[in-house]
Protein backbone atom coordinates (compact mmCIF):
# COMPACT_ATOMS: atom_id res chain seq x y z
CA UNK A 1 0.00 0.00 0.00
CA UNK A 2 1.50 3.45 -0.55
CA UNK A 3 1.44 6.22 1.83
CA UNK A 4 2.43 9.92 0.95
CA UNK A 5 4.69 11.38 3.23
CA UNK A 6 5.70 14.94 3.88
CA UNK A 7 8.68 16.37 6.05
CA UNK A 8 8.82 19.90 6.83
CA UNK A 9 10.00 22.74 8.83
CA UNK A 10 12.02 25.94 8.73
CA UNK A 11 14.83 26.15 6.49
CA UNK A 12 17.91 24.88 7.41
CA UNK A 13 16.20 21.98 9.24
CA UNK A 14 17.75 19.28 7.34
CA UNK A 15 14.60 18.55 5.49
CA UNK A 16 15.93 17.84 2.23
CA UNK A 17 18.68 15.02 3.26
CA UNK A 18 16.91 13.18 5.57
CA UNK A 19 13.88 13.01 2.96
CA UNK A 20 16.49 11.61 0.60
CA UNK A 21 17.80 8.90 3.19
CA UNK A 22 14.10 8.39 3.76
CA UNK A 23 14.09 7.22 0.57
CA UNK A 24 16.65 4.90 0.19
CA UNK A 25 15.49 3.36 3.39
CA UNK A 26 11.89 3.00 1.51
CA UNK A 27 13.64 1.84 -1.56
CA UNK A 28 15.58 -0.84 0.33
CA UNK A 29 12.44 -1.67 2.01
CA UNK A 30 11.57 -2.98 -1.42
CA UNK A 31 9.11 -0.24 -1.66
CA UNK A 32 8.36 1.99 -5.06
CA UNK A 33 9.15 5.68 -3.58
CA UNK A 34 9.01 9.03 -5.38
CA UNK A 35 11.04 11.74 -3.97
CA UNK A 36 9.27 15.45 -4.63
CA UNK A 37 9.77 19.06 -3.67
CA UNK A 38 7.46 22.34 -3.03
CA UNK A 39 7.12 24.73 -4.89
CA UNK A 40 8.52 22.28 -7.58
CA UNK A 41 8.56 18.64 -9.06
CA UNK A 42 6.55 19.47 -12.42
CA UNK A 43 7.38 21.79 -15.12
CA UNK A 44 4.69 25.01 -14.41
CA UNK A 45 6.06 23.96 -10.43
CA UNK A 46 9.80 24.17 -11.36
CA UNK A 47 9.50 27.48 -13.03
CA UNK A 48 7.31 29.39 -10.25
CA UNK A 49 9.93 27.76 -7.46
CA UNK A 50 13.03 30.23 -9.69
CA UNK A 51 10.18 32.82 -9.63
CA UNK A 52 9.22 32.57 -6.16
CA UNK A 53 12.87 31.93 -4.51
CA UNK A 54 15.04 34.49 -6.50
CA UNK A 55 16.16 37.12 -4.60
CA UNK A 56 15.97 39.43 -7.74
CA UNK A 57 11.70 38.79 -7.92
CA UNK A 58 11.94 41.28 -4.52
CA UNK A 59 9.01 41.46 -2.33
CA UNK A 60 5.56 40.15 -3.24
CA UNK A 61 1.98 40.44 -1.47
CA UNK A 62 1.66 37.78 0.54
CA UNK A 63 -1.68 36.88 -1.13
CA UNK A 64 0.23 36.75 -4.40
CA UNK A 65 3.12 34.09 -2.66
CA UNK A 66 -0.03 32.39 -1.34
CA UNK A 67 -1.34 31.94 -4.97
CA UNK A 68 1.69 31.16 -6.50
CA UNK A 69 2.43 28.34 -4.09
CA UNK A 70 -0.58 27.00 -4.17
CA UNK A 71 -0.80 26.82 -8.12
CA UNK A 72 2.59 24.62 -7.81
CA UNK A 73 1.04 23.03 -5.46
CA UNK A 74 -2.06 21.98 -7.38
CA UNK A 75 -0.25 20.86 -10.65
CA UNK A 76 2.13 18.64 -8.38
CA UNK A 77 -0.85 17.34 -6.75
CA UNK A 78 -3.40 16.86 -9.56
CA UNK A 79 -0.44 15.32 -12.15
CA UNK A 80 2.32 13.34 -10.29
CA UNK A 81 0.99 13.04 -6.46
CA UNK A 82 -2.19 11.89 -7.19
CA UNK A 83 -1.31 9.48 -10.10
CA UNK A 84 1.71 7.82 -7.72
CA UNK A 85 -0.36 7.32 -5.06
CA UNK A 86 -2.86 5.52 -7.13
CA UNK A 87 -0.39 3.48 -9.05
CA UNK A 88 0.90 2.24 -5.26
CA UNK A 89 4.46 4.11 -5.16
CA UNK A 90 5.36 5.52 -1.81
CA UNK A 91 5.47 9.51 -2.53
CA UNK A 92 8.04 11.58 0.19
CA UNK A 93 7.22 15.13 -0.44
CA UNK A 94 9.70 18.26 1.17
CA UNK A 95 7.06 20.78 2.10
CA UNK A 96 3.01 20.94 1.57
CA UNK A 97 0.39 23.22 2.60
CA UNK A 98 2.14 23.91 6.27
CA UNK A 99 4.72 26.07 4.70
CA UNK A 100 2.01 28.42 3.34
CA UNK A 101 0.20 28.58 6.57
CA UNK A 102 3.36 29.46 8.30
CA UNK A 103 5.28 31.55 6.01
CA UNK A 104 2.44 33.40 4.06
CA UNK A 105 0.01 33.38 7.18
CA UNK A 106 1.41 33.18 10.36
CA UNK A 107 4.70 34.85 9.73
CA UNK A 108 5.18 36.96 6.66
CA UNK A 109 8.55 38.25 5.35
CA UNK A 110 7.29 42.08 6.15
CA UNK A 111 6.06 41.56 9.83
CA UNK A 112 2.49 40.51 11.28
CA UNK A 113 0.50 43.40 9.48
CA UNK A 114 0.46 40.98 6.57
CA UNK A 115 -0.50 38.06 7.81
CA UNK A 116 -3.21 35.78 5.75
CA UNK A 117 -6.57 34.81 7.12
CA UNK A 118 -5.19 31.06 8.29
CA UNK A 119 -8.98 29.92 7.89
CA UNK A 120 -8.79 31.16 3.83
CA UNK A 121 -5.01 29.47 3.45
CA UNK A 122 -6.42 25.84 4.91
CA UNK A 123 -9.83 26.51 2.55
CA UNK A 124 -7.67 27.13 -0.48
CA UNK A 125 -5.56 24.26 0.64
CA UNK A 126 -8.87 22.02 0.71
CA UNK A 127 -9.58 22.80 -3.06
CA UNK A 128 -6.24 22.14 -4.23
CA UNK A 129 -5.98 18.60 -2.18
CA UNK A 130 -9.31 17.40 -2.92
CA UNK A 131 -9.21 14.01 -1.41
CA UNK A 132 -5.18 13.40 -1.81
CA UNK A 133 -3.83 14.29 1.76
CA UNK A 134 -0.67 13.07 3.28
CA UNK A 135 -0.85 10.40 5.79
CA UNK A 136 2.10 12.06 7.77
CA UNK A 137 3.41 15.35 7.77
CA UNK A 138 6.75 15.24 10.02
CA UNK A 139 7.77 18.93 11.48
CA UNK A 140 11.45 18.83 11.70
CA UNK A 141 12.00 21.81 14.42
CA UNK A 142 15.46 23.54 15.19
CA UNK A 143 16.43 26.06 17.43
CA UNK A 144 17.13 28.98 14.80
CA UNK A 145 21.05 29.23 15.84
CA UNK A 146 21.43 25.57 14.25
CA UNK A 147 19.57 26.23 11.27
CA UNK A 148 21.29 29.45 10.59
CA UNK A 149 24.96 27.54 10.98
CA UNK A 150 22.97 24.86 8.39
CA UNK A 151 22.00 27.32 6.00
CA UNK A 152 25.55 28.98 6.07
CA UNK A 153 27.09 26.49 3.75
CA UNK A 154 24.92 27.64 0.76
CA UNK A 155 23.49 30.64 -1.01
CA UNK A 156 20.43 31.86 0.36
CA UNK A 157 17.15 32.78 -1.31
CA UNK A 158 14.63 34.90 -0.73
CA UNK A 159 13.52 33.56 2.43
CA UNK A 160 16.51 32.32 4.02
CA UNK A 161 18.10 35.71 3.71
CA UNK A 162 15.79 37.37 5.92
CA UNK A 163 17.30 38.27 9.33
CA UNK A 164 16.81 36.30 12.30
CA UNK A 165 13.61 37.58 14.28
CA UNK A 166 11.88 36.38 11.15
CA UNK A 167 13.34 32.96 11.47
CA UNK A 168 12.21 32.75 14.82
CA UNK A 169 8.89 33.70 14.28
CA UNK A 170 8.77 30.82 11.35
CA UNK A 171 9.76 28.29 13.65
CA UNK A 172 7.30 29.21 16.24
CA UNK A 173 5.16 29.27 13.49
CA UNK A 174 5.51 25.49 12.40
CA UNK A 175 5.13 24.63 16.17
CA UNK A 176 1.82 26.14 16.36
CA UNK A 177 0.58 25.27 13.13
CA UNK A 178 1.61 21.71 13.80
CA UNK A 179 -0.63 21.44 17.23
CA UNK A 180 -3.90 22.45 15.18
CA UNK A 181 -2.76 19.65 12.60
CA UNK A 182 -3.74 16.10 13.26
CA UNK A 183 -1.29 14.82 10.59
CA UNK A 184 1.45 16.52 12.21
CA UNK A 185 4.43 15.43 14.46
CA UNK A 186 7.03 17.09 15.55
CA UNK A 187 10.38 15.49 15.40
CA UNK A 188 13.11 17.27 17.28
CA UNK A 189 15.96 17.70 14.73
CA UNK A 190 18.67 19.51 16.83
CA UNK A 191 20.31 15.88 17.11
CA UNK A 192 22.69 14.46 14.64
CA UNK A 193 21.38 13.53 11.31
CA UNK A 194 21.89 9.66 12.72
CA UNK A 195 19.29 10.21 15.06
CA UNK A 196 17.12 12.51 13.51
CA UNK A 197 16.88 9.67 10.66
CA UNK A 198 16.43 6.86 13.32
CA UNK A 199 12.81 8.78 14.47
CA UNK A 200 11.76 9.19 11.28
CA UNK A 201 11.95 5.68 10.33
CA UNK A 202 10.36 4.46 13.80
CA UNK A 203 7.66 7.12 12.83
CA UNK A 204 7.41 5.74 9.45
CA UNK A 205 7.71 1.85 10.12
CA UNK A 206 4.60 2.59 12.36
CA UNK A 207 2.45 3.34 9.22
CA UNK A 208 3.67 0.75 6.68
CA UNK A 209 1.99 -2.11 5.75
P1 LIG B 1 12.96 24.85 0.25
O1 LIG B 1 12.40 23.89 -0.71
O2 LIG B 1 13.16 24.41 1.65
O3 LIG B 1 14.27 25.42 -0.39
P2 LIG B 1 15.72 24.92 -0.10
O4 LIG B 1 15.70 23.42 -0.24
O5 LIG B 1 16.55 25.63 -1.12
O6 LIG B 1 15.97 25.35 1.31
O7 LIG B 1 11.99 26.06 0.40
C1 LIG B 1 11.62 26.98 -0.45
C2 LIG B 1 11.22 28.25 0.30
O8 LIG B 1 9.87 28.54 -0.01
C3 LIG B 1 11.31 28.16 1.81
O9 LIG B 1 12.01 29.28 2.30
C4 LIG B 1 9.90 28.25 2.29
C5 LIG B 1 9.16 28.89 1.17
N1 LIG B 1 7.77 28.43 1.03
C6 LIG B 1 6.73 29.30 1.34
O10 LIG B 1 6.98 30.45 1.72
N2 LIG B 1 5.44 28.89 1.17
C7 LIG B 1 5.11 27.64 0.72
O11 LIG B 1 3.92 27.30 0.59
C8 LIG B 1 6.20 26.75 0.41
C9 LIG B 1 5.90 25.37 -0.10
C10 LIG B 1 7.50 27.18 0.59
Amino acid sequence: MSRYLVLEGPDGCGKSTQARALCEWLGGLGHRVLHVREPGSTPVGEALRQLLLSPRTGELQPVAEALLFSAARAQLVADVIAPAVRAGTTVVAERCWLSTVVYQGIAPGRGGGDALDVEWLLDLTRRVHGPVLPDAIFVLDVPPALAAARRQARAGDRFEARGDGYHDRVRAGFLRAAAGEVRAAVVDSAWPFPSVQASLRALVGRLLP
